[in-house]
């Protein structure tokens, strides 16, 4: 009998729990195997008394539950793993003694799903011997390697239902509304988030923007009678020079304010800087609402609880078939699997001219480029 690992990397999102219950479920039903839940993405396996054995009781009623039964991190790259002593922060490689404990623990494959970040670790542990299937999560959408990860499909619905509610409010009281949509360095939330909620403008990385063009469009709505603008901006948005403090504006290089590892408090930062300048330039009051954490929560969509159960029947699939080293992933619609080192490369970011934005820019949409 086989006996496989399941554990979840990187930050949350709905549809983590609908991947576990589809592994066990399958693993139990189709193949009679044993399955060990890794708790807290690796530190599970730098410290494998946080493992226990998942049978089909423990999977009951997970397919709805949104975050994940087994804990993640964001910070836990067993490479550098970073413990504090005596005041002194050091970077510690552990990742001998994750290959050693899967071994110990009598792994016969490992399934995880994460982000960018957890399939690069993933990468380099697959070098090191370890058998593993990647599953793709992020509400991001960032991944590279499959059209679509799980997660992001429920972030949206929560984006959407809170820029609806904005709009009435926006309506009223003839405002500015701007909403910060997370997404890390990519736009794609805050693009079909706001692309389904009839954004006026939206910004995205990937589309750098001018202060002079985001005030034309209010304006413009405003001669049209249409005395309020809804504004849907990415986290990852980088500050155009005019809006850049002095003693940054000179600098080629994104300034340090910008490229911190948070890119949420980033992205506050820009939000305001730019509210503050809508607000001047047109006259308009302007708030802002940052929806944060409440895009990684809830119950998962429709969409998503059936992507996960796909992905992790996927996963099972392959580690039965012995093909170690891959993502499970969507291409042409289809469930497929690509090398996970592609998975572990560069993030995939809106393409501006992509048909998405040349479908927003047709209905009016300001890039504000
Ligand atoms: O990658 C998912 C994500 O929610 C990003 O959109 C966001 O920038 C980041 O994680 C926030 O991370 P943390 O939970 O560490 O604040």
């Amino acid at each position: 009998m086989r006996t496989i690992g399941i554990s979840t990397g990187g930050g949350d999102c709905p549809g983590l729990n609908a991947v576990i219950r589809a592994v066990v479920k399958a693993a139990i039903v189709n193949h009679g195997w044993r399955v060990l839940g890794i708790e807290d993405s690796f530190d599970g396996l730098i410290w494998p008394e946080k493992t226990r054995e998942l049978k089909l009781d423990d999977v009951s009623g997970l397919l709805s539950r949104g975050g994940t039964i087994l804990g993640t991190t964001n910070r836990g790259n067993p490479f550098k793993y970073k413990l504090t002593a005596d005041g002194k922060t050091q970077d510690l490689d552990y990742s001998d003694q994750v290959i050693r404990n899967a071994d110990a623990l009598g792994l016969n494959g490992l399934i995880v799903a994460g982000g960018d970040g957890t399939m690069r670790i993933c990468h380099e542990l697959a070098r090191k011997g370890l058998k593993l299937v990647g599953v793709p999560k992020t509400i991001d959408n960032d991944l590279a390697g499959t059209e679509i990860t799980l997660g992001f499909d429920t972030a949206l619905h929560t984006a959407m239902e809170a820029i609806d509610r904005i709009h009435s409010s926006a309506e009223s009281h003839h405002r500015v509304m701007m909403v910060e949509l997370m997404g890390r360095e990519a736009g794609w939330i805050a693009l079909e988030a706001g692309l389904s909620s009839g954004a006026d403008v939206i910004l995205i990385p990937e589309i750098p923007f001018k202060l002079e063009k985001i005030r034309d469009a209010v304006l413009a709505r405003e001669e049209a009678g249409k005395r309020f603008t809804i504004v849907a901006v990415a986290e990852g948005i980088s500050l155009p020079n005019e809006l850049l403090a002095p003693e940054l504006q000179a600098s080629e290089v994104r300034p340090a304010a910008l490229a911190s590892s948070s890119s949420s408090s980033v992205a506050k930062n820009a939000t305001v800087v730019l509210r503050e300048a809508i607000e001047g330039c047109t006259g308009k009051e302007t708030r802002v609402t940052v929806l944060g954490h409440t895009q990684r929560g809830g119950a998962p969509s429709p969409y998503d609880r059936v992507l996960s159960t796909r992905f992790g029947v996927a996963a099972v699939d392959l580690v039965a078939r012995n093909e170690f080293g891959k993502m499970v992933c969507v291409q042409q619609g289809q469930i497929s699997n690509v090398d996970i080192g592609v998975a572990a490369g560069q993030p995939r970011r809106v393409d501006p001219q992509c048909e998405l934005v040349r479908v927003a820019r047709s209905t009016g949409v300001c890039f504000g480029d």
